[in-house]
């Protein structure tokens, strides 16, 4: 059989073959980068989660006395919520007072527990630190744990307070460390007792030289200004614990991991911008947070002083938070800085 002659292939029907398209190099790099930092974020993720702390203090706290420094928000306010749900007479130590009566209102109601107080507290204002602890030595005939929890952002702004020190400065660390000292004689007395730090992984990032002035005026970076005042209170709690041998009071650091708080809401610098949605991407809970204060707070298994925790566990702090010589250091300057004549 003839084979049956081939049809010419109109033109119009025939497909003209695309030139291969090239990715222009720069979006090649783009997207490449966005890959990377999809996965990191990812990885990120994965290993906030996995690295996760867990405890829930099931002790009767009944007759123990405790005091949270900044507990009318954020971590402070789920700590106080987690230890007035065990009995304790729990003191909320805030300087926004309206937020604080509404916090004592809802723990009262969410845990039964009607012996929660409120009481004015401004870290940045040593006369409202002296106040404080005058009004609770007067008043309390113990105190088993004190957490000093309240803690900002750096602001933008170079701020400074009534007693002439940069505010976070004086808020994260300074005021604290009056605080502690004016509340020494009541902590020993009431021994065994504890001190919480609520101290901060941030440390990694900020360092600061006792040697020097304590304050930031020469090099303005909100982050890791914070990180240094951080590390300001892993030193000091180095040296208290060093000065607190053998009293029967511990004192300990903790990083409660990245947590969903009011932290850095409200400040209107880029970095505070990008840290909050960095918190509200990868924070856990608040309730979660509070795990690693509430653990340092009351877990038998917590028996050391002077140590780094983070979610419950305990964990490494950088080289120069626990230098003994800094700790010192800071302790004499602080001491000067606060006008505090250490007599504990
Ligand atoms: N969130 C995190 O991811 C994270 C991570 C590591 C460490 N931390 C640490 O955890 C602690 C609690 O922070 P948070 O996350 O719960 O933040 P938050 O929600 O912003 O709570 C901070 C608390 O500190 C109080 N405060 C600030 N300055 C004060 C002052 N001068 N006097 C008295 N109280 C003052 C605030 O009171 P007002 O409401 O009156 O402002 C508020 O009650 C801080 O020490 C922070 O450094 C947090």
């Amino acid at each position: 059989m003839d084979s049956m002659p081939s049809l010419p292939i109109p033109e119009a029907l025939t497909v003209p073959t695309a030139e291969p398209a090239i990715a222009s190099p720069v979006i090649l790099l783009i997207s490449g980068l966005f890959a990377v930092v999809a996965v990191f974020a990812l990885l990120c993720k994965v290993y906030a989660l996995v690295t996760e702390g867990h405890y829930v203090c099931r002790k009767d706290l009944t007759g123990k006395v405790i005091i949270i420094t900044g507990s009318n928000t954020g971590l402070g306010k789920t700590t106080a919520m987690a230890l007035a749900q065990c009995g304790a007479r729990i003191i909320l130590a805030c300087r926004t007072m309206t937020k604080a009566e509404a916090a004592r209102d809802e723990i009262i109601k969410e845990t039964g527990n009607k012996d929660i107080h409120c009481k004015k507290l401004d870290l940045a204002s040593f006369k409202s630190v002296r106040e404080f602890a005058a009004e609770i030595n007067a008043t309390e005939k113990r105190l088993d744990v004190l957490i000093n929890n309240a803690g900002l952002l750096t602001p933008a702004e170079h701020m400074i307070t009534e007693d002439g020190h940069e505010v976070s400065i004086q808020s994260n660390h300074l005021g604290h460390f009056l605080l502690t000292n004016l509340l020494l004689g009541l902590l020993k007395k009431s021994a065994p007792s504890r001190i919480v730090v609520v101290g901060s992984c941030g440390q990694w990032f900020g360092n600061m030289n006792p040697e020097k002035p304590l304050n930031f005026s020469r090099y303005h970076f909100p982050l890791f200004n914070y990180c240094s005042t951080k590390v300001l209170n892993m030193l000091f709690t180095v040296e208290l614990s060093w000065r607190l041998k053998d009293s029967g009071v511990t004192v300990n650091c903790g990083h409660p991991g990245f947590v969903q708080s009011d932290f850095g809401v409200g400040d209107d610098s880029y970095q505070a911008w990008l840290f909050t949605r960095l918190l509200k991407l990868y924070g856990k809970t608040p309730e979660k947070g509070a795990m690693t204060s509430v653990y340092l707070a009351t877990s038998d298994d917590v028996t050391t002083s002077g140590r780094y925790f983070a979610d419950c566990n305990t964990a490494i702090a950088p080289f120069w938070a626990i230098n003994k010589g800094k700790a010192k250091k800071l302790w004499e300057v602080s001491e000067r800085m606060t006008g505090l004549a250490f007599t504990a």
